[in-house]
Order: C-alpha cells, then sequence, then structure tokens
C-alpha cells in the first residue's frame, strides 16, 4: 500500500468532528459544526467544520485544513506526528512506510528513552535513604508526597545513572548528546549529582530536561539546568504548559511567573492555570504558547527590580502577537512562593484576582520613581504617562487617566490634552471577509477551481480546454489539483488537503477558494464562460507584450510581422 493511501485510510478512520470536539466544545447547527476558533482570540463561534468536507475553516483568522492540520496546529507538532497521533488512536500500524517517506520514527527516540528513564531513577532515589535530606527539605518548602509525585520530582545521587544507562547499552555518545552525562579526560560523569531534581517537560508532558536545585552544599549554582539539545529548546518551552491546559481552559486566563518554584508554590494552594518563564526573558514562541493556553494572560513576576524588567519585556512581546496582559505586582520584592508562605492562600488569590490593567501597572511603577515635589520629577512624570497614553486607543481611557494626572499634578486638563499625540495604529488587512475587488479574469480563475474542487467533470473540461490562470498560487494549485486527480479517481477535497499539507501557500490559495460563498451547482456554460475569460485574459496579455516590442522594433518588416499578429489576436477577444 502506497503511504499516501495509508494516510488517506487514517483519515477517513476519524471523524474531524469527533476529534476536534475532543480539544474544544463544538455546537451543531445545521449541516455544519461550530466551535471558538482556538487560533485566535475570539469569543464567537467563527471555526466551522463540515463533516460532509472533513474540513474546517475558520472565517474570522483564516484558520483552515483537514483533521491532521487541526491537531498539527493545535499541538504545535509536525505533519507526520499529526498522522501518527491519530492512527495510533484508530489502531493502524504506520512504522514501516512513515519512516521510509520522512522521519516518522524519531530520530531522538533514544533520548527520549534515556530521560524516561533518567525521570524514573531519580524519582525512586528520593525515597531511599539517601533522600533523607532532600525529603526534608522539600516538606519544609511546604511539599507534600502528591505534590512531589505530581511533578516528579527526585534526587540525583553519586554519579550512578550513567552506570545504568550504559547498562542498557546506550553509547557514551548518546548520553552525552542527551545532557545526562558529560566526558572529560576519556571519563563519563553524571551531569547532576546531589541535587534536588526537576524535571522539565515538553508540550506532551514527556520529559525533555531537568533542573537540579542545591539542597544542603554551599554550591554557587542554585539551579543547574540540561544544556540544549535536539528535544530540549528552553525558549520554546513554559514549565507546566501540558498540566495546565485543562484549567486554563476552565478559568478563562492564565497566569505566568518566573521560576517553577512559584508554579508549584501556587499548586500548593489550588491555583493550576499557571506555567513558568524558567527566569529568562520571555521568547516570541512562549508569548504564542501562552495565547494558546488563554488570551488572558496574568503577568505575576517577581515582586523585585528585575520582575519589573520581565514584566516590561513579556507585555512588549505580548503586544506583538495583539495581547494586553493584566499585571500583579507582588510587594517587598517577594516571589509568589515567598508571598505566599509569608502572607497565605487568601492574600494571593486576592492579588491573583485583582490584577492591574498594564497601563495602570506601568504608571504607578512611574509614581515610585518620581518625587512629586521637585518639578522636574513631575514633568518627566507627567510626559512619560502621555507617551504611554499615546499609544491608548480606547478614548475614555485616555480621558480618565488624563483627568487623574491632572489632579494629580495640578496641570489643567487642557494643557495636558494639548501635549498628548494620539498614534494611530495600522490597521491590520487580515480578516479574509473584506476582500478587495476582484477583476473579470480573478474571479474567473477562482470560480473555475472552485468548481474543479467539485467536481471531476470540471476537471475534464478544463483539460480539454487549458488556458492559463493570472494568479501565480492559482495557477500551481491548479497544476497540483490535476496533478492528484489524475492520480486518484475520486477527488476527495479532505485527502487532497493532505496532499498539499507541506505547502502552506497552496493550502492558503486553496481555503481562499474553497470557502467562497457561492452556489455549488453549475452549467456547462458557466464553465466555459469562466475558461473563455481566462483565454481572453492570455490573448490581452500577449497583445500588451506585442504591441511593447512593436513600439521598441526599429526594423520596419518586423514591425509589420509584429502588427500582423496583433491584429489577429484582435479578433479574437
Ligand atoms: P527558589 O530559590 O528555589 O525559591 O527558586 P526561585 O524560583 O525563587 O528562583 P529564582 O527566582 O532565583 O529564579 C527563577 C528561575 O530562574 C528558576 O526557576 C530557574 O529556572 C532559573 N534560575 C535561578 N537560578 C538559576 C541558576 O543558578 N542557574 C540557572 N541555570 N537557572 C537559574
Ligand atoms: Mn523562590
Amino acid at each position: 500500500m502506497r503511504n499516501e493511501d495509508k494516510i488517506s485510510e487514517v483519515r477517513r478512520s476519524v471523524d474531524i468532528v469527533d476529534i476536534i470536539s475532543e480539544y474544544i466544545p463544538v455546537i451543531k447547527s445545521g449541516r455544519n459544526y461550530f466551535a471558538v476558533c482556538p487560533f485566535h482570540d475570539d469569543h464567537n463561534p467563527s471555526m466551522s467544520i463540515s463533516p460532509e468536507k472533513q474540513i474546517y475553516t475558520c472565517f474570522s483568522c483564516g484558520a483552515h485544513g483537514n483533521v491532521f492540520n487541526f491537531v498539527m496546529n493545535y499541538e504545535n507538532i509536525s505533519f507526520y506526528e499529526a498522522v501518527k497521533k491519530l492512527a495510533d488512536k484508530v489502531g493502524i500500524s504506520l512504522s514501516f512506510s512513515l519512516s521510509a517517506t520522512k522521519s516518522i520514527r524519531n530520530p531522538n527516540e533514544d533520548i527520549y528513552n534515556i530521560y524516561d528513564v533518567a525521570s524514573k531513577y531519580y524519582q525512586n532515589n528520593i525515597l531511599t535513604n539517601d533522600g533523607v535530606d532532600a525529603l526534608e527539605y522539600l516538606y519544609k518548602r511546604g511539599f507534600t508526597n502528591d505534590i512531589i509525585k505530581t511533578f516528579g520530582v527526585g534526587l540525583s545521587t553519586r554519579n550512578s545513572l550513567t552506570k545504568v544507562l550504559n547498562a542498557k547499552n546506550y553509547s557514551e555518545d548518546v548520553l552525552v548528546n542527551s545532557g545526562i552525562s558529560y566526558k572529560t579526560n576519556g571519563n563519563i560523569y553524571d551531569t547532576f549529582t546531589n541535587r534536588i531534581m526537576f524535571p522539565l517537560c515538553d508540550l506532551e508532558g514527556k520529559v525533555v530536561g531537568f533542573s537540579g536545585r542545591v539542597y544542603k552544599s554551599n554550591d554557587n549554582s542554585k539551579y543547574i539546568n540540561t544544556k540544549e539539545s535536539e528535544i530540549f529548546k528552553k525558549g520554546k518551552l513554559l514549565y507546566n504548559y501540558h498540566r495546565a491546559i485543562e484549567s486554563c481552559r476552565k478559568k478563562k486566563s492564565v497566569i505566568i511567573v518566573e521560576g517553577f518554584m512559584d508554579v508549584i508554590a501556587l499548586y500548593m494552594v489550588g491555583i493550576y492555570n499557571v506555567v513558568a518563564s524558567m527566569g529568562t526573558a520571555i521568547t516570541p514562541e512562549q508569548a504564542r504558547l501562552l495565547k494558546k493556553l488563554s488570551s488572558n494572560v496574568i503577568l505575576c513576576f517577581d515582586g523585585d527590580k528585575a520582575g519589573n524588567k520581565a514584566t516590561m519585556a513579556c507585555a512588549k512581546e505580548l503586544d506583538k502577537i495583539d495581547i494586553r496582559p493584566k499585571v500583579v505586582r507582588l510587594p517587598d520584592d517577594l516571589d509568589p512562593d515567598e508571598f505566599i508562605k509569608k502572607y497565605g492562600k487568601d492574600k494571593i488569590m486576592d492579588y491573583l484576582e485583582n490584577p492591574k490593567s498594564l497601563l495602570d501597572y506601568k504608571i504607578d511603577e512611574y509614581k515610585k520613581e518620581t518625587n512629586f515635589s521637585d518639578s522636574e520629577d513631575v514633568s518627566k512624570y507627567i510626559k512619560n504617562i502621555l507617551l504611554e497614553l499615546s499609544y491608548v486607543d480606547d478614548k475614555l481611557i485616555r480621558e480618565i487617566t488624563i483627568k487623574k494626572l491632572s489632579d494629580e499634578t495640578n496641570v489643567s486638563i487642557a494643557t495636558l490634552n494639548g501635549m498628548l499625540k494620539v498614534k494611530k495604529k495600522p490597521e491590520k488587512p487580515k480578516n479574509i471577509a473584506d476582500k478587495k475587488r476582484l477583476s473579470k479574469y480573478e474571479k474567473s480563475e477562482r470560480m473555475l477551481i472552485y468548481y474543479m474542487l467539485r467536481s471531476k467533470e470540471v476537471i475534464k473540461i478544463y483539460e480539454n480546454n487549458k488556458c492559463y490562470f493570472p494568479t501565480q498560487k492559482f495557477r500551481y494549485l491548479v497544476s497540483e489539483l490535476v496533478h492528484y486527480f489524475n492520480k486518484n479517481d475520486n477527488m476527495i477535497i479532505a485527502d487532497f488537503i493532505t496532499y498539499l499539507s507541506d505547502k502552506k501557500e497552496l493550502l492558503d490559495a486553496f481555503n481562499e477558494v474553497d470557502t467562497m460563498n457561492v452556489s455549488e451547482n453549475y452549467t456547462y456554460e458557466q464553465i466555459m464562460d469562466y475558461i473563455d475569460n481566462l483565454k481572453e485574459y492570455s490573448i490581452k496579455n500577449e497583445i500588451k507584450k506585442l504591441t511593447y516590442e512593436f513600439k521598441k522594433e526599429t526594423d520596419e518588416i518586423k514591425k509589420i510581422e509584429l502588427l500582423k499578429q496583433i491584429s489577429e489576436l484582435k479578433v479574437r477577444v
């Protein structure tokens, strides 16, 4: 069986509506199903799912595809991983054929297995005699046995894991590569010894690294992390992501903190919609992950200066993807963990339930730096706030803030307003609903493809009356379509999408046409009209080209020849 057939078999064995509803709630309405699109910030059900065509389309952000695309995008995994996932679900075995095409057999499988062994090994250590002190340290910090288990907390002891893994026949190279071991002077050692081990997981919850904390020695690095590897890229992960998904959906918000100890501390008081950036500045990828968890993001970084810096940087990154986060500012330079120890559960709940808007947070920070009896300080304060306000779209918020500022500084509202220069945000031409007006030819090419996607007959008509498509992406799409059709007798749209899956531009072109709101019925004349229009386009184009050559040409005989060609063409349009 060909790989493509196998993939189609997987696709046909699942129902897109069932699969999507495992991820998000869907509602039936008429022939289709609808859902709130998880791929952009929305509250309306703008994603439609067609059980007939086995595809989904979001009319607001343009996300679209078949069941594989949904799983790929939702889970942030590759096409082949998505196929594999669904195949496993319906019990279709793929291993032989897919490894032959692309690397479905994960080349990093050894490393994943090593981490699996390591994680179990460390967790076991902490329950032995070696683990007494470590457990005592954790209990002192408020850990319970349940929490230790949930987060897979373990203990690294004296050089022993490398030996265990060696005995399992993992080569030294692989062990060093994985980051579990390191080599000096030809000898191999455990990377982590005598540290409390916190597993770091990928988006699916597979262990891909560790962070080890000192707990009794005076080692000057408090934490040591696994080095970056093929499977461990710190900037692409958020600590606790996989565990937080459920709770973020329920709570309709996500809290981000700096350290993973803070995540665990919040868990201990029953707050589960929380992830950590693990101490580094948030990356664009992490910002996207946050948005995936919820568009309602609450920043709760450490209460110190560094925490303020991290807050600003994170807000800036989120702004790029249209998220305005809320901010919780903890007092006395405390981190969430310390805050909870000092003030208790109710107080942290109180803080988290009343986050500030980013604007108010920034104003508060400026206020802290200002000496209100110093005119220059006050002037600087006003300018800073007016600059912030210049980016605020909401007129009411601007007015409220100006009023407050005037009361606070005794500068008149008129003066403040006079100084405020509102910056207009450039319009985003994103919404696919606002399409530009199309020319007759552009319309014809789209309509023709629309019906080609729906009927073999139309593809045949086209094959007998080949014409040129003005727009490149549609030209390519048609060529794929014809190719696909000639290889497969049946035109199944969802399978055609699979076939396009690694050609994003064509997938978009497909979607642009497939979602047009036009009748499914056509007549032969209508199809021929489209084809004639496209032929007319080619001829006009040719005339244009020849006319240009004619004007450039100096040789009289050649000029006459060109003129003859032009007039022959003109008769045809
Ligand atoms: P505790 O001191 O155990 O409460 O941890 P914390 O969460 O308060 O740590 P801190 O605020 O100092 O740092 C936040 C995050 O930065 C941690 O979760 C780590 O991921 C990271 N981090 C902190 N210290 C180190 C370090 O010495 N080395 C490395 N690689 N990372 C660190
Ligand atoms: Mn801490």
